[in-house]
Formats: C-alpha cells, structure tokens, sequence
C-alpha cells in the first residue's frame, strides 16, 4: 500500500479525492499498488462529507508519520506550500504539486532536492491542466532539441475571450462566470494580466531548454485591455483573439513573452475554443507537434495530479525528472523578434502609417467609422515601438499577428 496526503481540500483537492475514489480499481492496477489517502489537510472542517475520517488541521501530523509515502500540495500560493513541500522532501516524501506560483519561483530548488534524495517532485497539473505536456517534455521528446513552444496556458481568458468573441460577452461578467466554472485562480488577476500563463511558460521553457527561466523576465501582456471593437475587427479579418504564451530560441539567444494575439485561420491555435488548452512544440527532428485538452477546472486538474501520484508510487525511490538544471537562462529583449501588427488609428493617412511601420494592409469596419485598422508587413517589435512614438496619441492599441 502507498500512503498519500493530500494538503488542501479547495477545488483541486476535493477533485483528487474524487478522481482517486471514481477510478480506483484501475489506479491502483496501473500504480500497482493500493493508493490510500491517509490524511487530508484543511483549516477547515467538512461536516458530512465523507472526507471527515481522514481530515486533520495539523501539517505536523503528516510530516511526522513515516506511513505517508507521497504528499499531494494542492494548496496553491507559496506560503505555507513551499515550506510544506520542503519539509516533505527533507523527510523522504516524494511529493506532486499542481501550484504553478510554486514551481514557477522554487522548481530549482524543488527539483534538485528530490534528485538529491532519489525521490520525485512532480508538477503536471501546474501547465495544461489535464494535458500531459510536462510528461512529454520529460519523457518522450527526448531525442530532440525543442526550439519553439507556443500555447494557449490560460483557460480562464480563452473562456473569456471566446465568449466576448461569440456572445458580446461583458469582461467582468464572463469572469464571474469563469470563476464559478472554478477555472480562475483565487485572485483572477493572475489570469487576466498573463502571470499564470507566463508562470507557466516559464516552466515548459525550462524543462524544453533544460536551464531555468525565471518568469519575472518574461515579457507579460494580458488581456484587460481587449474590447468590443478589437473583437469587431478580428471578426472582419477572419482572426480570433488569443492570449498565446510563447518561448523561442533564436540563433544562440531565447526570448519568451505572452500577449493576445490576432491569431489567423492558418494557425491550428486558431480554433482552441472555451476553457481548452493547446501547446504547440517544434523540435529539431520531430517538426511540429501539438498537445491538446481541457486546460483547467477540478477534475482534469485533479486528473493530472493523481498520475503523477500514481507515477511516483511506481518510482518511489527512483528519481525520474530528466531535463531542468539550476542554471539560469537568460532571456534577450523584444525589441529583435520579428512579427507583423495589427494597429488600430486615428486622424492619420496611409502615407503617413507606411512612413511610420513600412507597407502596411488597411482594415475598415463600418461599424468603427472614426477610425481605422492596419496590418503591417514583418516587422521588428523595435520597428513597431519606433513608428509607434512618431504617431503618438493617434495609436488606439495594437494586437500582435499569428498567421
Ligand atoms: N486559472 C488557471 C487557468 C487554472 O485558467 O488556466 C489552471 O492552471
């Protein structure tokens, strides 16, 4: 038998219990062994709920009981979870994790202390929700050298935006809606303004190159300053609004940013519609490959948090986490990557854009009759920022371009 405990009974953790519960004869079978909750940790109590039996207050209970070989942090936030953590590992425990905060800020430390004691600190549900993309960069894209990842991380703001898209949604009211769908984070504003998805960025990043990107140096944009009329033109343009997060090597350098995109028909990131998630990976040898699935809520999360419960009971004493050094890796500023724009404007003529941004493509919706829209050709984000000064208050807003 493995003992587990799992630290939290919020919307993860009650997932993890229910997942464990639904799906035990074949979790076992494929754990093979018998995977037990032990103990569930919560400040607060549960009356009726069938979790009273196995419910403690105390972190000191688990900590100390040598029986539990796998501790569940599915608390969320770094405090007291990264103290927790540390402590689990310090006593043997192996220990799964779906807190992206966490691992994106401790995962080299984290990390390094399960491969010094020949345990696992696993983290699958932090990126994708129930995609297993961390799996597959650490375990099957091995034979190459990754040099592009590109996805949809969020699935709070793909909720969002696909609703305020398809619907005239309200931002604040298909945030709500997210929220009670338990796909936002307690404080939302980590999914609105991009950090949940540069966190988790940041993570695949670093297991793809195998040196570690702190998420403070990415570049994040988010989604707050989407509207109606942005929504208005990518409808005239055949484009859907995107919140992609992305990484790239480039020649010897890495640049890593998230941002809404117009992403185009061409793009298979196009049509990744509601709370889905999809990861596109581009490797020297495979090419193109692309990960797909629901990209947060209770159960797929929960369901990423169990297989690495039932992973880690299959290599209790057998470190299994390949690609993610201490190593730092830096990051190059924006200014050199290279993309087209979508630019909305004001009171200005065409030559006076192509002055600014080089050739540009005009875009015109009768429903904005004050202004307009411009596509320009590749150009460099410094090239954007340039033309962008000379026109001044006259630049509405820009969206970048994922044909
Ligand atoms: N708030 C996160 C999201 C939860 O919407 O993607 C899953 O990590």
């Amino acid at each position: 038998m493995v003992n587990i405990a799992v630290l939290g009974y919020g919307t993860v953790g009650s997932g993890v219990v229910e997942v464990i519960r639904t799906n035990h004869e074949s979790i076992n079978r494929r754990a093979e062994e018998e995977i037990n909750i032990k103990y569930v940790l919560d400040r607060r109590d549960f009356p009726g709920d069938p979790v009273e039996d196995v419910l403690v207050h105390d972190y000191e209970v688990i900590v100390n009981d040598p029986e539990v070989d796998i501790v569940v942090e599915v608390m969320g936030g770094i405090e007291p979870a990264h103290t927790f953590v540390k402590r689990a590992l310090e006593a043997g425990k192996s220990v799964c994790t779906s807190n992206k905060a966490l691992v994106a800020k401790h995962g080299p430390e984290l990390v390094q202390m399960a491969k010094e004691r020949n345990i696992n600190f696993l983290f699958e549900a932090s990126c994708g929700g129930g995609i297993p993309i961390i799996r597959a960069l650490n375990k099957s894209l091995t034979a190459d050298e990754i040099d592009e990842i590109t996805g949809i991380l969020n699935g709070t703001t793909n909720y969002m935006l696909d609703k305020m898209s398809t619907e005239g949604s309200d931002f604040s009211a298909v945030l709500k809606e997210a929220q009670e769908l338990g796909y936002a984070e307690a404080d939302p504003t980590a999914d609105v303004e991009g950090h949940d998805a540069g966190r988790k960025i940041a993570i695949l990043s670093s297991l793809a190159y195998g040196k570690f990107v702190n998420y403070e140096d990415v570049y994040m944009e988010g989604i707050t300053k989407i509207t109606q009329e942005d929504m208005e033109y990518a409808r005239t343009l055949g484009m859907n609004i995107k919140l992609l997060a992305t990484s790239r090597k480039v020649g010897d350098s890495y640049y890593a940013m998230v941002a809404p995109f117009m992403v185009g028909k061409s793009s298979p990131l196009h049509s990744i519609d509601g709370v889905f998630n999809a990861v596109f990976v581009h490797g020297n040898m495979l090419g193109d490959a692309m990960f797909y699935g629901s990209g947060a809520g209770k159960l797929p999360t929960a369901s990423a948090v169990v297989a690495d419960v039932v992973d880690e009971a299959k290599h209790l004493h057998r470190n299994i986490m390949t690609n993610w050094t201490n190593q730092p890796l830096p990051l190059t500023p924006l200014d050199h990557v290279h993309g087209r724009f979508f630019i909305r404007v004001k009171d200005v003529a065409v030559d006076e854009l192509e002055e600014a941004f080089g050739k540009v493509q005009t875009v015109e919706t009768d429903a904005l009759p004050e202004e307009m829209g411009v596509l320009t050709s590749v150009i460099t984000q410094g090239a954007y920022k340039a033309g962008a000064e000379k026109l001044g208050d006259r630049v509405i807003s820009m969206i970048r371009v994922k044909d």
